[in-house]
């Protein structure tokens, strides 16, 4: 395999470790539990999912107040996931399967329960005092400006520590402190991080908010407007200064210097044009970027059509996109297609948004051809736990909510079969299990060629083996009002793909738009579709159905 080539071309799944699999009962998630699924993920046969690569959410020790997004040390395990020795098995066993593992790194904050922060909050001289953001209050003893937390229910990114008298910054919890990054002495340590998991022959890291990390050294305050609910406006303060960009060629070094690593940055800013500029100038800082822009609009071929097309638009010439339909902070997918889908545009916040509900038919159907659409884009899909399934968001009943932001739902634990504890635990699960657990499981759909798991498996194997999904280029075609249809083709082959976002019959004209009067069906997302030649002048596309044709 080419350099860069797993990364490009390959699936990553995104698995959250707290509830993928218990393997010893007490109800959470942990390493062994994922090392003994890598099978439902790459058993190198059809009978398996075939991701190329994993990407586990964050499994250091750590409070858990924001569950593992606040570490309290970059370089272990917490004892809830097990040990060192199962992370060094975990990657081993995944690296045998053909899967690689991509870890998460949490740069902008800490937990308030890291030996750095103790440290520099024990007192104005201590040596890791300049660690973190510390300033007095303004003379009315408010804090020293504006900013405002991530998490609306934190409200002010200030928090005051009466045992020195200052304010210390924090973009998410109070007990989430931010690093400052102007200080060398913080990147130096860093990248001694980096370092460690790279050497333990981690693959890649998926970087942790990779836009916070430089503000204004200044501090001043952002423009009032930030905070009056409207998506505006750049540049902000806070977030997003040019230094982040100097930071992340460092990283970039230093990866390079391992052979084939990669790193992909969340970066949640609206502006998608400053969203690419963390590819780097010369493409010589984040390998990937993810994309959320389907996450955050509505089920309509419009919008998608518009976000595909304003990001091949966008993209620096040789960077690579990426397409993602949800993760641990958004309500998942089937459930967020099924009603009306899409986020509040307003201010960039985590999580927090209900599913819109909304009927699970529907929900489901639309499933199926927002994976069609996930794995024939040009750029790498990114899929979250569950979503092979049509796992919807979970119930959690007031009593058992953990999270600050309500994201609770979108992190109950994988549903693997149709038993009490789902497959996941023997013991009582640290959220509680899907209501529709019994029937939407692995197990239920591994043998029904009917179910989403069927045609993610199919989906994922097609495009391994073709050319102009891999690689080819992507164009746009037809603009009929509620279907979204590209072609993509490489080295003379050329595949058709419409998606028909409504659930009326379709017709798209392909002769119309130039391309010929039949082709030959090569996936369907209705099963009941049969496969070989088939008219495009027109080509039917039934409702909720999404179709691969070659041409
Ligand atoms: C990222 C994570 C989210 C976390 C936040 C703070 O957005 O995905 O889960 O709460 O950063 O680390
Ligand atoms: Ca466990």
């Amino acid at each position: 395999m080419a350099r860069g080539d797993w990364w490009r071309h390959g699936v990553i799944y995104q698995v959250y470790p707290r509830s993928f699999q218990d393997s010893n009962g007490d109800g959470i998630g942990d390493l062994r539990g994922i090392t003994g699924r890598l099978d439902h993920l790459n058993d190198g046969t059809p009978a398996s999912l075939g991701v190329d690569a994993i990407w586990l959410s964050p499994f250091y020790p750590s409070p858990l107040t924001d569950f593992g997004y606040d570490v309290s040390d970059y370089c272990d395990v917490h004892p809830d996931y097990g040990t060192l020795a199962d992370f060094d098995e975990l990657v081993r066993q995944a690296h045998r399967h053909g899967i690689r593992v991509i870890v998460d790194f949490v740069p902008n904050h800490t937990s308030d329960r890291h030996p750095w922060f103790r440290a520099s909050r024990s007192s104005r001289d201590d040596p890791h005092r300049g660690w973190y953001v510390w300033r007095d209050p303004r003379p009315d003893g408010s804090p020293p400006n504006n900013w405002r937390s991530l998490f609306a229910a934190v409200g002010s990114a200030w928090t005051f520590d009466p045992a020195t008298g200052q304010y210390y910054l924090h973009s998410f919890r109070r007990e989430q402190p931010d690093l400052d990054w102007w200080n060398p002495e913080v990147r130096e340590a860093m990248h001694g991080v980096l370092r460690f998991w790279l050497d333990r022959g981690v693959d890649g890291f998926r970087i942790d908010v990779a836009h916070k990390m430089a503000r204004d050294p200044d501090l001043l305050d952002n423009p009032p407007e930030l905070y009056r609910g409207r998506p505006l406006p750049s540049p902000r303060r806070d977030e997003d200064w040019p230094e982040v960009h100097v930071i992340l060629r460092d990283f970039r070094r230093l990866l390079d210097a391992y052979d084939d690593r990669m790193a992909i940055g969340e970066v949640g800013i609206f502006d998608p044009a400053r969203v690419v500029r963390y590819f780097g100038t010369s493409l010589d800082e984040l390998h990937l970027v993810f994309n959320f822009s389907f996450v955050r609009q509505p089920w309509r071929a419009e919008a998608f059509r518009d976000a595909v097309d304003r990001c091949e638009a966008l993209l620096p010439a040789g960077a690579w996109p990426v397409y993602t339909l949800s993760n641990h902070d958004t309500p998942r997918a089937r459930s967020r297609y099924g009603g009306e889908g899409g986020l509040p545009q307003g201010e960039w916040v985590e999580g927090g948004m209900p599913p819109s509900g909304g009927d699970s038919g529907l929900g489901m159907r639309r499933a199926r051809v927002a994976a069609m659409l996930l794995l024939t884009l040009r750029g790498t899909p990114f899929l979250y736990y569950g979503e092979e399934i049509g796992q919807a968001d979970g119930e959690v009943p007031p009593d058992r909510v953990v999270d600050i932001d309500g994201r609770d739902p979108e992190r109950t634990p994988m549903q693997w079969d149709g038993t009490p504890g789902a497959g996941f635990t023997t013991g009582e699960p640290w959220l509680p299990i899907g209501s529709e657990a019994r029937t939407v499981n692995v197990a239920a759909e591994r043998d029904d060629p009917r179910s989403l798991l069927s045609l993610y498996r199919q989906l994922i194997r097609y495009r391994r083996g073709s050319r102009p999904l891999l690689a080819g280029t992507y164009r746009a075609v037809g603009h009929e009002p509620g279907i979204f249809s590209y072609v993509r083709e490489a080295g003379g082959r050329r595949l058709l793909v419409a998606l028909n976002f409504t659930s009326a019959p379709v017709r798209l004209d392909a002769p119309a738009f130039g391309l010929p009067p039949t082709g030959v069906v090569e996936v369907s997302t209705d099963p009941d579709r049969p496969s070989g030649p088939v008219s495009l002048a027109p080509l039917e596309v039934g409702p909720d159905e999404g179709v691969v044709v070659a041409l």
